[in-house]
């Protein structure tokens, strides 16, 4: 099937890469010539796993990069828009990107096109595509529009894009929910799985993935329900952190308590300095909109963002309480990306935690497995960098973890403690337990937890001192 995914960001690259890994011929296009030029000359713009893999074995011959939209909606049948959807001011999903490119794939098209919206977005984007491309001259018998959230993490973009839990496809035509059907056969039937050049399927891969025909509007209603979940699950367990760190009780014991119930599950229950990243903070603020212009005042999604706003400013506290004045205190930063496995720092809670901190005049050397690029065009030179989370830590008055690659859950602590010049970790990710910091003499403070406070700081400076 010929594909034109419009966008190269997140969604749209790995949804290329990955339906010219089904089979497809697939020209990706992105309005930004830089990136079709680093696309091009073999380069990735992301870090994702598999994904550099499945762009050399694909690229020049199932997959192309092109930056004329006109040449790829032509050739192709279906016609994939995954550019991005950012919040406007007032929380609503800024549209302009989605309806500049219907106009300009109506104007493009000389043949029957389904138009495919995998961007996230609103209740009734599909039918406003569908009018834009009616404005532009298109007769409805030569297009059509379908609903195909799509619900890749990063880090595990290219996995779970090939072993989904569910395939959901919001069609409004026969011939539309055929021609996705078809795109989707093999994750459907199981072949692709059964190929011996697959990308390896996680563990809990349900296999084959359940395929949800919606209407175009419930298609919308589950990607924005589901991420807005997800984020609720979250700010739950962080909120009943907080009450956990009053009463004495450990978030650790209590989310094992719960999250085996298997009706609440252990997934999205790790409480911390909040949920950051492109998705979680947009949609919520999104989908709050969509309801209020609906007539729903959805009040329980506002209260989802506070308890993640405040969960960052109980963190800042933390540090303060533990360090005292935080006046040229020298900070290690573990970890920049708004989580583990990827290199994206958008809304990334730890970015906003550094950049808190230095306005409190803390100096801050960082170090990320993968994010250290992508902070520097935020943060400037506002930060130093480390080549790794031991020289980070050297001579540094705390260590701070902010992200939780695993890599920063398995760290030599003794080193660690040696290398600082205060035994002092902040734990924003609860990547220890208590156990492991008191046998390494570390005083630790974390997330719905007692702190394990084993010497004062200043005393324990005039020790190092003598
Ligand atoms: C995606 C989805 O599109 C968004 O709706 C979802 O909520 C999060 O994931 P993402 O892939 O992360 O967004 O977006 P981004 O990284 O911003 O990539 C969008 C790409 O589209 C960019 O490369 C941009 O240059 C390109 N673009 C944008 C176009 O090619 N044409 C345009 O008119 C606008
Ligand atoms: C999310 C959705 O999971 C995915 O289905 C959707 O398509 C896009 O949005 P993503 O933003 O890549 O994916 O990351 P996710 O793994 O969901 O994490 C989001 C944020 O929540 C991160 O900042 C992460 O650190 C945080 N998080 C996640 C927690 O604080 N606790 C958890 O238990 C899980």
């Amino acid at each position: 099937m010929q594909i034109a995914v419009i966008g190269s960001g997140y969604v749209g690259l790995v949804a290329a890469a990955c339906f010219a890994e089904l089979g497809h011929k697939v020209v990706c296009v992105d309005n930004d010539l830089e990136k079709i030029e680093i696309l091009n000359s073999g380069g990735s713009l992301i870090h994702e796993d598999y994904l550099q893999e499945l762009l050399s074995r694909h690229r020049g011959a199932n997959l192309t990069f092109s930056a004329s939209l006109t040449e790829a909606v032509r050739n192709a049948l279906v016609v994939v828009i995954a550019v991005g959807t950012p919040a406007s001011a007032n929380g609503e999903a800024d549209l302009s990107y989605v309806e500049s490119v219907t106009r300009a794939i109506a104007q493009s098209a000389d043949s029957y096109k389904l138009i495919v919206e995998k961007s996230t977005v609103p209740v009734y984007t599909n039918a406003w595509i569908q009018r834009a491309m009616t404005l532009n001259g298109r007769h409805a018998s030569e297009f059509d529009v379908a609903s195909n959230p799509e619900f890749l993490r990063e880090g595990s973009a290219v996995t779970d894009f090939l072993y989904p839990d569910r395939i959901v496809v919001g069609a409004n035509t026969e011939r539309a929910a055929r021609i996705l059907k078809e795109m989707y056969g093999p994750l459907i039937d199981g072949t692709y799985a059964a190929r011996p050049t697959a990308v390896p399927s996680p563990d809990a891969a349900k296999m084959p993935p359940l395929y949800l025909e919606t209407s175009a509007q419930s298609a919308e209603l589950i990607k924005h329900a589901s991420n807005a979940f997800l984020a609720m699950k979250i700010s739950f367990i962080n909120a009943v952190a907080n009450i956990c760190e009053s009463v004495g009780a450990d978030i650790e014991e209590v989310c094992k308590g719960i999250g085996s119930d298997a009706r609440i599950g252990p997934l999205f229950l790790r409480a911390g300095i909040g949920y950051g990243g492109s998705c979680f903070p947009k949609d919520v603020a999104a989908f709050r909109s969509v309801a209020r212009e609906y007539g729903y005042q959805f009040q329980l999604l506002d209260e989802v963002h506070k308890i993640n706003e405040e969960q960052r400013i109980r963190f800042m506290k933390k540090v303060r309480s533990a360090l005292w004045t935080l006046k040229d205190k020298k900070l290690a930063v573990l970890g920049l990306a708004f989580k583990d496995g990827t290199d994206d720092v958008r809304e990334s809670p730890a970015i906003q935690i550094i950049k808190s901190l230095l306005e409190e005049g803390c100096q801050i050397t960082a170090f990320d497995p993968a994010a250290m690029e992508k902070s520097k065009a935020v943060l400037c030179d506002k930060i130093s960098y480390a080549t790794d989370a031991y020289s980070a830590a050297k001579g540094a008055d705390a260590l701070l973890i902010l992200t939780e690659w695993k890599e920063f859950a398995a760290l030599d602590l003794t080193k660690v403690r040696e290398l600082l010049t205060y035994p002092i970790v902040l734990d924003g990710r609860n990547l220890y337990t208590m156990e492991e910091m008191t046998r390494a003499g570390l005083n630790y403070y974390s997330v719905g937890r007692a702190p394990l406070e084993i010497s004062h700081p200043l005393s324990v400076k005039t020790k190092t001192v003598e």
